[in-house]
């Protein structure tokens, strides 16, 4: 065997994710493009391709919009730049909850298409059969419950869930059938700590908070709201840069520079050979 071979870098894969249930917490970030995918790869355990790239990214006011073909090709995009996290792409809206052969020709042609490691859906009561029937036919599910953005139409806003009573129950319930369900991690979003904490209680697979304390298993973040690309951050989100200030000075730099001919200097042009 040649020595010059290069290592070859194995993935993370939902195995591994399942197994660190009660370890050292997952780190997760949702990626949408190449460039992100590189800079996110190694501190990382798994990638998310979100459908919450339709806001983030194509503007939309909510992930409702989203289509299978926009979560493909960023899905592309992101495991062309990434090695060794696992990549996980949102089924959008639409796509799986109609029926489980739907679910299941959807699912099937992003983990085609893409090559990622597995797939996500928002788990509602009406969902739990189709992630059943996913994983018996081979395709990794990770749930997601709690807030679930795409119901925003049914729910009117986004809100933080199960502070008290019988929605508490309702979405405990839910992680334990979606989890029962095969799925093998399951995000939860938006909720009361009391009730992260009893969801990482009562599931064998680990749960992955946003808005959901450290009581999870592992922590999720939109990697544009802890980078401060927005003038508006969530209370559950931590700023860890201000690329949007950054990226103002800069953007302003170089409209004054061009304004007043400083942009480009003699180091930044061609110039003809001599003769
Ligand atoms: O779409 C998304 O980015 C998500 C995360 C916020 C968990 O679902």
């Amino acid at each position: 065997m040649s020595s010059h071979r290069q290592e070859a870098v194995r993935r993370v894969a939902a195995p591994d994710v399942t197994a660190r249930k009660g370890g050292t917490p997952l780190v997760c970030l949702t990626a949408y493009t190449a460039p992100m995918a590189d800079l996110l790869d190694e501190h990382c355990d798994i990638l998310l391709v979100g459908d919450s790239l339709g806001m983030v990214v194509h503007g939309l006011p909510n992930t409702v919009g989203v289509t299978l073909e926009m979560m493909i090709l960023h899905g592309q995009a992101v495991m062309r730049a990434s090695k060794r996290a696992m990549v996980v792409v949102d089924l959008p809206f639409g796509s799986y909850e109609g029926s489980p052969d739907l679910a299941y020709a959807n699912a099937a042609r992003v983990m085609k298409e893409t090559g990622a490691g597995a797939v996500k859906v928002e788990a509602g009561p009406a969902v739990v059969e189709n992630i059943a029937y996913l994983v018996q036919r081979g395709i990794p599910v990770m749930g997601h419950v709690g807030l679930r953005p795409q119901a925003v139409l049914v729910d009117g806003r986004f809100k933080a869930k199960g502070k008290a009573g019988e929605e508490r129950a309702r979405i405990l319930e839910e992680a334990r059938a979606t989890a029962a369900a095969g799925a093998f991690a399951v995000v939860v979003e938006g909720v009361a700590e009391g009730l992260a904490r009893d969801i990482t209680e009562a599931i064998d697979v680990p749960t992955i908070g946003i808005g959901a304390s450290a009581g999870c298993d592992g922590q999720i973040l939109v990697t544009d709201d802890m980078l401060g690309l927005f003038d508006w951050t969530p209370k559950f989100v931590r700023r860890y840069a201000d690329l949007r200030g950054e990226i103002t000075r800069a953007v302003a730099a170089y409209a004054e520079d061009v304004r007043e001919r400083r942009f480009p200097g003699p180091a930044e042009i061609y110039f003809a050979k001599a003769g």
